[in-house]
């Protein structure tokens, strides 16, 4: 599998499981192969917000690693990818990858995504925010990383919350130039053109 057909999904424990189920569901349709880790509160939220098993989970991704796995694969920069999504991102995962504290093996990943000049995109997710919340997020990205907090996009007239989920996840996925053939884009559609 060539490196731009490879794909790290990481699974952290904000609000938004979603998010990164669809992710994987899209890059799946996309041809891409996906690497997933998914934290032990990424879990908690999965038990929460789906009907679906850690098994079911992992069955979305082709490899599944263990957060504890810090010598799998996406640990090291010789594994080539084209990048690693986040989604949702706590904003505990954010601070440790703001500041290198590559404490489990999707902190570690991210770290090394951003080490070898990868695409690294954190759909952090939490509201209001605090100063040191946004100094984790300028610190990520002076390293390279790309902040993209999942905020729906009103002007496509979403009509129900998976429109809302599928938008955001297919915006991620191009942000590392994985096509996405029904995303809506604006000025794409006869009526915005008038
Ligand atoms: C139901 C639920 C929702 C949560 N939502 C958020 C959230 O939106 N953003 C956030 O930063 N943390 C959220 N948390 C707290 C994180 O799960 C917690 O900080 C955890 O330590 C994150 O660990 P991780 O980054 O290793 O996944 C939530 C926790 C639960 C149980």
């Amino acid at each position: 599998m060539s490196e731009a057909r490879r794909l790290v999904v990481g699974i952290s424990g904000a609000t938004g499981i979603a998010y990164g189920v669809r992710v994987l569901e899209l890059a799946r349709k996309a041809g891409v192969e996906t690497h997933l880790v998914v934290t032990p509160a990424g879990q908690q939220t999965r038990a929460y917000e789906t009907g679906m098993s850690a098994a079911d989970l992992a069955a979305m991704a082709d490899v599944t690693y263990r957060p504890a796995d810090i010598g799998a694969a996406i640990a090291s920069g010789s594994f080539r990818t084209a990048g690693m999504i986040v989604a949702p991102c706590s904003i505990r995962t954010l601070s440790a990858v703001a500041y290198a504290n590559n404490d489990n093996l999707l902190t570690r990943a991210a770290d090394v995504t951003l080490k070898e000049r990868r695409r690294l995109v954190l759909m952090v997710r939490e509201t209001p925010l605090t100063m040191a919340h946004l100094r984790a997020m300028t610190a990520v990205t002076e390293t390279g990383g790309i902040v993209m907090p999942p905020v729906p996009a009103f002007y496509l007239n979403p009509e129900t919350v998976s429109d809302i989920v599928d938008h955001t996840a297919g915006r991620a996925l191009d942000l590392l130039g994985i096509d996405v053939p029904d995303l809506p884009r604006w000025g794409e559609t006869p009526t915005e053109r008038k």
